[in-house]
C-alpha cells in the first residue's frame, strides 16, 4: 500500500458529552454546561448526549428516553444553538461505536485499570462490572476523535479520561505511522467551580446518582426546593473565613463559597471580602437567592421545551445527520489506515 496523506485536523473544533442519567445537577451546570454556550462564538461545537455511555450501568429504557430529552432541553435552555452547531444523542451516530472498537485494540488493559472512575463505579465487586464500564474511556476517546476535535470542556473529574484519550491518539498515530492524524486534545476546565461537592458531605462530588436528593441541586428544582436544600446544607459552627487559607479542613464551607462565587461570577477571594466573618445563616440566604435567580429562567425554558418532545426529537435527529456527515470521512480514513479492504 502506498502511504497516503490526510487533511489536517480542524483547529477550532470542540466536542463534549454528558450522560442522560437522572437529573442534571448544579455540578453539571457549573462544571460543564455553563461553559459550553460561550465556546460557540469561537469554535465549531458538537455537544452529545452520551446514551451509549449511560448503559455501562443498567438504565430503565423509559427513564433513559426521558432523560435524553431532558438533557437536550437543558442544553438548549442554557444557550446551545442546535442550528449553528451540533446537538445529538450518541447512538444516532454508529461511527462512535466503530471507532471505539478500534480503540479497544489500541488502549492497554493497564491504562484502563488505573481509571479512578472505573474503580469508583465498579465498587468492591469488579468481577460483576460490565465490560462496557471498563472500556468506557475508549468510547469517550472515540466520541472526540471521530471528529478529530482538539478542545474538550469538562469538569475536573474527566481530566484523567482525557489524558487516556490522548494516550490512545498518540499510540494510534505512532503505531500506524500517521503523525498528527489524531490531534492532541486540550481539556478546557473552566470557571470557579470545576468540582462542585455534595451538600451533605463536602468530600464527595455532587452527583446525579447520589441516593440522597438533598445532596444536590437539580436543574429542575423549584425555588422552595433550592432554598430548603441550601438551608439544610451541612456546615460547621465557625463563621466564614476571611481568606481561602481558612478553608483548611472545612470542605463544606469551601464548597458553598465556591458555588456562590461561580453563580455570581466572582473569585472566591472577592466573595470572602464580602462575606468573611459572617455566619452561615445570612450567607445561605444570599446563596439561595443567587441560585434561584440563576436557575429559574433555565428551568422554565426547559419546561417550555419539554412540552413539545417531538420537536426535541427532530432537533436531535438533525444533529445526528450533521454529526454522521462530519465523522464519516474520519472513520473512512481510519479503515484505510488500518488496512481494511473497503470501497473508500
Ligand atoms: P456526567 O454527569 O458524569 O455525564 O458529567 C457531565 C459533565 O459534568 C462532565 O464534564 C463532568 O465533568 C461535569 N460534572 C459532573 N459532576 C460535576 C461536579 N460535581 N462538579 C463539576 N463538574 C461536574
Ligand atoms: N464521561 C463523561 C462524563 O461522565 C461524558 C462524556 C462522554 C464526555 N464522552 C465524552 C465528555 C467526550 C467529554 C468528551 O462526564
Amino acid at each position: 500500500m502506498t502511504a497516503k496523506s490526510y487533511p489536517p485536523a480542524p483547529s477550532k473544533r470542540v466536542f463534549s458529552g454528558i450522560q442522560p442519567t437522572g437529573n442534571l445537577t448544579l455540578g453539571n451546570y457549573l462544571g460543564a454546561i455553563r461553559n459550553w454556550a460561550p465556546l460557540q462564538r469561537d469554535y465549531e461545537c458538537l455537544y452529545c448526549i452520551v446514551d451509549l455511555h449511560a448503559i455501562t450501568l443498567f438504565q430503565e429504557p423509559a427513564a433513559l428516553h426521558d432523560a435524553t430529552r431532558q438533557v437536550a432541553a437543558a442544553l438548549i435552555a442554557c444557550g446551545i444553538d442546535p442550528d449553528e452547531h451540533v446537538l445529538f444523542n450518541q447512538s444516532l451516530n454508529p461511527d462512535h461505536a466503530e471507532l471505539a472498537w478500534y480503540f479497544n485494540c489500541v488502549a492497554r488493559m493497564g491504562w484502563l485499570s488505573r481509571m479512578t472512575q472505573f474503580k469508583e463505579k465498579a465498587g468492591k465487586d469488579r468481577e460483576r462490572a460490565s465490560a462496557g464500564l471498563f472500556v468506557y474511556p475508549n468510547l469517550m476517546a472515540a466520541d472526540i476523535l471521530a471528529y478529530r476535535a482538539g478542545h474538550v470542556p469538562v469538569g475536573e473529574d474527566q481530566k484523567q479520561h482525557l489524558e487516556l484519550a490522548n494516550d490512545i491518539g498518540e499510540k494510534f498515530n505512532h503505531d500506524w505511522a500517521v503523525p498528527g492524524f489524531f490531534p492532541e486534545i486540550e481539556p478546557l476546565i473552566l470557571g470557579e467551580a470545576t468540582r462542585v461537592m455534595s451538600l451533605r458531605d463536602g468530600t464527595k462530588k455532587m452527583s446525579k446518582s447520589d441516593p440522597s436528593d438533598m445532596s444536590r441541586i437539580n436543574l429542575t428544582d423549584d425555588a422552595d426546593a433550592i432554598a430548603q436544600k441550601i438551608r439544610k446544607a451541612k456546615t460547621d459552627p465557625k463563621p466564614l473565613p476571611e481568606s481561602a487559607e481558612g478553608f483548611e479542613d472545612r470542605p463544606e464551607a469551601r464548597n458553598l463559597v465556591t458555588i456562590y462565587a461561580a453563580l455570581t461570577e466572582r473569585t472566591t477571594a472577592q466573595v470572602l471580602g464580602e462575606v468573611g466573618g459572617a455566619g452561615f445563616g445570612d450567607f445561605k440566604k444570599k446563596l439561595a437567592d443567587a441560585a434561584v435567580a440563576h436557575l429559574s429562567p433555565i428551568t422554565s425554558e426547559m419546561n417550555r421545551l419539554l412540552a413539545d418532545p417531538a420537536e426535541i426529537d427532530r432537533t436531535l435527529f438533525k444533529g445526528g445527520d450533521k454529526a454522521r456527515a462530519m465523522s464519516a470521512p474520519v472513520v473512512a480514513s481510519v479503515r484505510d489506515i488500518l488496512g481494511f479492504v473497503h470501497p473508500g
